[in-house]
């Protein structure tokens, strides 16, 4: 069958068969968010046309940011559309406080979902490539009762499945329920999600690094000396490139992080000497995208482990984070370890 028609309705029922024993409820989760993510890109689409859509809110997150329209209405339609849905049991947003559960009678699901419904939405209003991220866990209380906090706390290694839409120069969903990345192409005349990117694998060579460099002053030395050596610049050591890398930074992490993926590239955002936690949130940011890279054959780390081995203490924690390229990642740990930890110990 060409692979046209393969759609992400067909790979999710595909999937399913492999396990005969599924009730088919993963599938059906997964279903209500691509149906959330074809309204939002509808949304996206608009975006400039109409007033309520772009600008602010006028109220401020728990994150203590501004709330953009288009936060609210992604966060709003996620919420809505997966409560009612029967199979979670409860929420987690970067728009909301606390967790977010349904009507007992449709809050008894088996999964949680955690989301960050709209993300880089500083980009929005210049049109600048936007996403959403989805990263799914089994609850751990039991079934047949609301979702807990402890259903959310656990390790990213735990995920059932986690994803990003990427509304871009044309919009896809990319996947992973620890089986292979896929990515799939909204087709806008089918209104259907078409198999475009099986399998994806990052790219062997490390071709870009992704960094808000306005903030070198505020660095580490570890992280200062490894963005230095990817410019080629600074004192030489056994790690030399022979070419500097490109440096792409577009603020959107789903679309710099979907650049590296399918280009090759090393995505830092790392804490500072006042933030030694960064500024991207380990539930609804960081995991996701480690579970994908990881399954792409990368890595993610905080600087000293992986990602998705952090236990989580709280829902809208912070987290450095440093993605992509397997060797570079693992280069950074060590640019850390020798200049950064090292001098903590010696004090
Ligand atoms: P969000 O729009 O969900 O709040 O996330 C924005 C994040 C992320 O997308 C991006 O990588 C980062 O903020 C950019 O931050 P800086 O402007 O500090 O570089
Ligand atoms: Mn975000
Ligand atoms: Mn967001």
């Amino acid at each position: 069958m060409a692979q046209e028609f393969f759609t992400i309705g067909r790979h999710l029922s595909m999937e399913r068969l492999r396990f005969p024993e599924a009730t088919g409820e993963y599938t059906s989760l997964m279903s209500e968010i691509v149906l959330t993510a074809k309204i939002i890109n509808r949304e996206v689409n608009k975006a400039g046309l109409l007033d309520d859509i772009t600008g602010y809110t006028g109220d401020i997150n728990v994150q203590g940011e501004e709330v953009r329209k288009l936060d609210q209405y992604a966060d709003d339609l996620f919420m809505h559309i997966l409560k009612y849905s029967g199979h979670v049991c409860a929420m987690a947003s970067e728009e909301a406080e606390d967790l977010v559960r349904g009507p007992t009678y449709v809050n008894t699901g088996k999964y949680v979902v955690m989301l960050d419904p709209l993300d880089g939405s500083s980009n929005i209003d210049a049109n600048v490539s936007i996403g959403s991220i989805f990263a799914i866990h089994s609850r751990v209380t039991p079934t047949g009762e609301p979702g807990a906090l402890e259903d959310f706390l656990q390790p990213g290694r735990d995920l059932i499945a986690a994803g990003y839409v990427l509304y871009g120069s044309s919009t896809i969903m990319v996947y992973t329920s620890g089986r292979g990345v896929h990515g799939f192409t909204l087709d806008p005349s089918a209104g259907t999600f078409i198999l475009s990117h099986p399998n994806i694998q990052i790219p062997q060579e490390c071709k870009i690094y992704s960094v808000n460099e306005s903030y070198t002053r505020d660095w580490t030395e570890g992280v200062r000396r490894y963005v230095e050596r990817c410019k080629c610049i600074g004192e030489s050591d056994e790690h030399e490139l022979d070419n500097p890398m490109s440096s792409r930074y577009i603020g959107s992490m789903v679309a710099d992080f979907h650049r590296n993926l399918l280009y090759g590239g090393i995505f830092l955002y790392p804490g500072t000497v006042k933030k030694p936690n960064g500024k991207l949130r380990l539930l609804y940011e960081a995991n996701p995208m480690a579970f994908l890279v990881e399954q792409a054959g990368g890595a993610a780390s905080n600087g000293e482990i992986d990602i998705l081995d952090i236990m989580p203490t709280e829902l809208h924690g912070r987290v450095p984070l440093f993605m992509g390229n397997k060797d570079e990642v693992e280069l950074i740990e060590n640019y850390i370890k020798k200049y950064d930890l090292m001098e903590e110990l010696i004090g």
